[in-house]
């Protein structure tokens, strides 16, 4: 019986765009597809369709599909996150044989993940958390791959990951192994958060040129097309000028006509969440998704604009460069944020996690795909334990030229009331942290003055809690000294 290397379930768009990139890279490829309502010949219009004549091996059942692989066998989820990914592992389990890799290459939840590497190896099988990003395209063409999970596992699938995955310009494929447990589903839950935060401050940069420089979309476009040959390339600023000069079929923008509220699937919320599990302030990505819901407030926004005007607006202060050097450093700011996110919880898991690595993976394929990356590579490969991306030499001289710009940008956009909330965020950060001196001196006072908190003093040694009974009526009693 002809067998396969390498099995894929989930026929969707991503799931089949996998298939076909394995497949063209010398792998022969088994596929299936749950027989849910409306799915029914998924597999058999795939297999007549975009798959003819192609190597795969079109099956009907789970049993006929595991059997058709060759052992050990490499098997690719690509279904929704959440239940039915465990859904299907129970369906899979009884077919599997000792030392068989599941991979899960949706968006999943990294906790999720470390409970399945483990769940899987208490049954003789590895299981791979694998974020993949890239959407519809990224998947055919190259996608950038953040495997995790069963160390193990990873000489087994190393050379189909890789070889799917997009080549940066070096030549180095855009995929490594990121670490045991969740570690993959991790590292791509922060780049989905980071996608947030990209998408929020040029989101900004619209609002501000639109509305204080005046520009059109064709203008805007030309804006974001020039940007796109600095320091700012990207995907995503490059699609951004796209979408500014795409015609509906009346010939008018297409933009203008997209209702202002925005979705989102969840793995910014968890960026978010899991930094305030971890005590990491993520303000800008955290920041992003609150600017998601406060748009989905469409109702409440109408009362509120009918209401509130908004403030009489001076001359604008800033030019379209300012706007450009904000933008870059916010950009800066927000992917220290998300570096340094990622070094508290590689210390919380044990993970290990190699920045170098995981930037050079972003260079290509993924939705974050910049220029900017090859510069954070280099800088974690000069210093592989930087403390903070702010402080590689090359970036420092970049945030000192930017940061006059990010001041004036989000000035002007106070004062004119247009919201800025990750470019705020951004600065707020980067005051905060270079802030020797700071006001929480007041907060200590304040929660031993009403709740005998205690407090440490400049004038002895961190880590000795003081308390005043500031009142002259309080006791001597203190609470405990615990913190989250
Ligand atoms: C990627 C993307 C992708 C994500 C979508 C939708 O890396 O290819 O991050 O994984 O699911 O961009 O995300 P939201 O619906 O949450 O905006």
């Amino acid at each position: 019986m002809k067998t396969s290397n390498v099995g894929l379930i989930g026929l969707a768009v991503m799931g089949e765009n996998l298939a076909l990139n394995m497949e063209s890279k010398g792998f022969t490829v088994s596929v299936f597809n749950r027989n849910f309502p409306g799915e029914e010949g998924v597999v058999d219009r795939f297999i007549n369709g975009r798959a003819k004549g192609k190597n795969f091996i079109g099956t009907h059942s789970i049993d006929e599909f595991v059997n058709s692989i060759a052992k050990p066998r490499k098997i690719m989820m690509m279904v929704k996150a959440g239940s039915p990914v465990d859904e299907l592992i129970e369906q899979l389990i009884p077919y599997l044989s000792p030392g068989d890799v599941v991979i899960d290459g949706g968006n999943s939840d990294f906790p999720d993940t470390e409970r399945r590497v483990k769940y899987l190896e208490s049954k003789g099988f590895y299981f791979v958390g694998s974020g993949v990003s890239g959407g519809e395209e990224g998947a055919l063409n190259g996608p950038s791959i953040m495997p995790g999970g069963a160390v193990d596992a990873w000489p087994l699938v190393k050379d189909v990951l890789q070889g799917i995955a997009a080549k940066a310009d070096d030549g180095a494929p855009c995929c490594q192994w990121m670490g045991k447990g969740g570690a993959g589903h991790f590292v791509k839950m922060v780049h989905n958060g980071i996608e947030y935060g990209d998408m929020q401050l040029i989101t900004e940069a619209y609002a501000v040129l639109k509305h204080r420089k005046g520009l059109d979309n064709d203008a805007l476009a030309g804006v974001f097309e020039k940007w796109n040959k600095g320091d700012l390339d990207s995907f995503l600023v490059e699609i951004t000028a796209a979408i500014l000069r795409y015609r509906d079929e009346d010939g008018t923008h297409l933009l203008d006509k997209i209702r202002d509220v925005a979705g989102q699937k969840g793995t910014g919320k968890w960026s978010a969440i899991t930094a305030l599990n971890e005590n990491d302030p993520l303000t800008l990505i955290t920041e992003a998704v609150y600017a998601r819901l406060l748009s989905a407030l469409a109702d409440e926004r109408k009362k509120a604009s009918s209401i509130y005007a908004a403030p009489t607006a001076n001359d604008s202060l800033i030019t379209e460069t300012d706007v450009e050097q904000a933008l870059y450093a916010a950009k800066l700011i927000s992917y220290a944020q998300g570096f340094s996110l990622m070094s508290r919880a590689s210390a919380h898991y044990e993970w290990e996690l190699d920045y170098g690595s995981i930037a050079s993976i972003w260079r290509k394929g993924c939705i974050i795909r910049s220029a900017f990356l090859n510069k954070i590579t280099e800088a974690y490969r000069k210093n592989p334990s930087l403390e903070n991306l702010l402080f590689d030499a090359f970036f420092q001289g970049k945030i000192e030229a930017a940061m006059p710009s990010l001041r004036k940008v989000v000035a002007e956009g106070a004062l004119s009331g247009i919201a800025l909330p990750s470019m705020s965020a951004a600065l707020s950060y980067f005051d905060g942290l270079r802030t020797l001196h700071s006001a929480a001196n007041l907060i200590q006072a304040q929660r031993d003055y009403f709740g005998a908190h205690t407090y440490e003093r400049v004038d002895s040694e961190p880590g000795k809690f003081f308390h005043t009974d500031w009142t002259g009526k309080g006791g001597k009693t203190v609470s405990g000294t615990y913190n989250v």
